[in-house]
């Protein structure tokens, strides 16, 4: 047998679900793709999810035309601290994070400094569409900045450390931390090396953690030892994050979320096609989960029933 024949076999030993598998038994199967313009696009999502009462950063302003960037020279000066975002963009392109004002220069996140026009400038290329996925004209969110849970922040290299949840016919069936590195740029994107931390959905407590897919027990950057993470306020994340299944009608879902330090956990962003790395971080397949909820005889009709079920049984009750 030759070794991809192996690592094959090896993989659906263990759980392991594959691309070709995911993309027709969960998403083509699970996921209406009339459903998709509501994750698609992040101000859809946040209204939504307004709605459904799940918590998400303060919207401060829309913008959706050029000339109303011209007019917003007073608002921006006002809001000590704000994030700029595309409601179309991915990958944590063209988001700005403003965390403060020095006279009339904008700090950033990463403490560099930017003027008015910087920011109006960029708003305007977030407007014609240069982060969008299509290249089509966007929207602008304007929101309030996420202050990370302190527990959670010393985890990471700048940036928020974002919490991806699956779920799956409103279960949490996985979980992972991603944490900036110094080679991620302070993205938490796993393939630009970012930091994986898989996490047990019963407590929130690390697992397992890879970085380029290697298993590591240290930050890189921060060498901050892994295994002690622990994620704050893990319960009401989870069931926020199994609420999306209502509102958004998806069957197979990832669920971003980021835990404010005053506010506790927050919704950040849904996606309809979550990527398979939070299994390497998880060092354990999805689909053992996936067929287990899938033979399940009656679902539990609200999302704190199923976060209960699903931590129970995987604590092995
Ligand atoms: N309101 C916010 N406050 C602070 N950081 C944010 C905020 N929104 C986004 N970010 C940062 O940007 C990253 C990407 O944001 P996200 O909304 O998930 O967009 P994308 O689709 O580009 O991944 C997050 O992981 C976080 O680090
Ligand atoms: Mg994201």
């Amino acid at each position: 047998m030759s070794s991809r024949l192996i690592k094959a076999a090896t993989l659906r030993q263990h759980g392991i679900l594959g691309i070709n598998q995911r993309n027709r038994d969960f998403i083509g199967t699970y996921n209406d793709r009339r459903h998709y313009k509501l994750v698609d696009d992040k101000l859809q999502t946040k209204l939504l999810a307004r709605e459904y009462g799940i918590a998400t950063p303060r919207l401060l302003r829309v913008v959706r035309y050029q000339h109303e960037i011209r007019r917003i020279d007073r608002a921006l000066v006002n809001w000590q601290r704000f994030v700029v975002k595309p409601s179309k963009g991915s990958g944590g392109k063209g988001i700005l994070v403003v965390t403060g004002h020095d006279g009339d220069k904008f700090v950033k996140g990463s403490g560099a400094e930017l003027t008015l026009d910087d920011v109006k400038r960029h708003m305007s290329n977030v407007l014609a569409g240069l982060y969008s996925l299509a290249g089509t004209p966007d929207t602008i969110i304007i929101e309030d900045v996420i202050e990370c849970d302190r527990r959670l922040a010393a985890y990471s290299h700048q940036g928020v450390p974002d919490l991806r949840i699956i779920v799956f016919l409103g279960y949490p069936v996985m979980a992972m931390a991603r944490l900036a590195t110094r080679a991620s740029d302070g993205k938490a994107n796993l393939h630009q090396g970012a930091v994986g931390v898989g996490l047990d959905i019963a407590s929130g407590r690390c697992l397992n953690a890879v970085q380029f897919s290697r298993q590591i027990s240290r930050h890189p950057d921060n060498g901050i030892v892994l295994n002690t993470l622990a994620v704050p306020d893990w319960d009401h994340l989870l069931v926020l994050a199994a609420g999306c299944h209502e509102m958004t009608g998806l069957g197979y879902l990832g669920a971003d979320m980021v835990v404010d330090d005053r506010l506790g956990a927050q919704l950040l962003e849904l996606n309809a096609r979550p990527g398979l790395a939070i299994q390497i971080a998880n060092g354990s397949g999805l689909l053992p989960r996936l067929q287990h909820v899938q033979q399940l005889k009656r679902r539990h009709a609200t999302p704190e029933e199923r976060v209960a079920y699903m931590q129970e049984w995987l604590r092995g009750g």
